[in-house]
């Protein structure tokens, strides 16, 4: 199916996928308000544009006001969740920080909201501290399950290990949060069956939520050189890319029926409408970028000046309002 190039046949996937959503967890979406707290980042992954080396990134850090102040508007949105997203820090400040973040988050409407944090790559401890504090959910991804891929797209230092990746993903597992991954799609050096085997691994690692998205080059990126200068380092067309994410959403949906799938915001980079033909290929989860939209030009991890002045238009879905929307499969596992 991900070689397929046959339009009717990749309608039926879609339709398909869609439809299997549809009876199995029924036709409601549901919104996370993402909050980028900050660009500061430590890791240096080569296709990031907020990477630790990019010196042409202007750096911000949102105040905790500001941080309440979003979680606020979530609140009477009626989001029914957030999500805390900001470039991977440690330390016992940082920590703490959003340890007392939580915290204060959890008392707007007596614990209305929920809370994903997807702040990279931490300690047991850490995760456990923030778990206490209200976080129920977290995002990291994978970004690919392939290890030598893995290693091509990140610098080949001790902070990009694929190893310490899956053990931080097991950690999120077995403190009890509900663990979200999920991979690139369209990456310089990626063929079918790397993507063939991210469905594998996603099924096989049971997480109950997945966020997966086009690659989207960024300028100002040793991965966007690579590919101008390697010839193995060619990677598919915006519309290869668009309807490759489209099949790898419709055929997770197939694979693991009832966990949440986002219709990730990169694909908005690539078409206007991108995340919409995502919930009509089987994603049931929409994160609307709620950060003050001063801040939001300095997000940039691909490119998306594109996407800085698209307002999302969900007319035609059922959104879950006030809800958290957690997802089904997690209560089973
Ligand atoms: N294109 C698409 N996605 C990207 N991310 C980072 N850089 C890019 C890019 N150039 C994604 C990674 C990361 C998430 C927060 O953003 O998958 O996990
Ligand atoms: Fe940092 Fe995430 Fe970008 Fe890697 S992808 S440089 S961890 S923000």
């Amino acid at each position: 199916m991900l070689l397929c190039k046959e339009p009717e046949t990749i309608g039926n996937l879609y339709k398909r996928a869609a439809d299997l959503k549809l009876r199995t967890i029924g036709p409601k979406v549901h919104l996370r308000g993402l909050i980028e707290i900050s660009n500061i980042c430590r890791k240096n992954c080569l296709y990031c544009g907020i990477r630790s080396g990019n010196t042409l990134c202007e750096r911000y850090t949102l105040t905790d006001e500001e941080i309440l102040l979003c979680a606020e508007h979530a609140y009477s949105a009626e989001f029914g969740s957030v999500v805390i997203q900001g470039g991977e820090r440690t330390g016992k400040k940082f920590t703490e920080r959003i340890t007392s973040l939580l915290q204060r988050i959890k008392l707007i409407g007596n614990g209305a909201l929920g809370i994903t944090l997807s702040l990279g790559e931490q300690s047991e401890e850490v995760y456990k501290e923030w778990f206490d504090a209200g976080a129920h959910r977290y995002l990291l991804r994978i970004e690919t399950s392939d290890p030598d891929l893995f290693r091509k797209i990140h610098p080949n230092d001790r902070y990009h290990s694929y190893d310490r990746r899956i053990r931080a993903l097991m950690d999120l597992k077995s403190i009890g949060y509900q663990a979200g991954s999920g991979v690139m799609i369209g990456l310089p050096w990626q063929n079918a069956e790397h993507l063939a085997s991210d469905l594998l691994f996603l099924k096989e690692m049971d997480f109950p939520m997945i966020g997966m998205g086009p690659y989207v080059p960024h300028d100002d990126t040793p991965l966007t050189q690579m590919a101008a200068t390697d010839p193995t380092a060619s990677f598919p067309s915006v519309a290869d890319r668009l309807e490759l994410s489209l099949k790898m959403i419709s055929l997770l949906r197939i694979l693991v029926p009832d966990i949440n799938i986002a219709a990730s915001t990169a694909l908005e980079a690539l078409h206007p409408k991108g995340r919409i033909m995502a919930l009509r290929s089987g994603a049931n989860i929409v994160m609307p970028n709620i950060t003050p939209s001063d801040y939001r030009k300095y997000y940039n991890l691909y490119d998306r000046k594109a996407l800085l002045l698209e307002d999302l238009d969900l007319g035609e879905v059922e959104i879950g309002f006030g809800e958290w929307g957690d997802s089904l499969h997690f209560n089973k596992v």
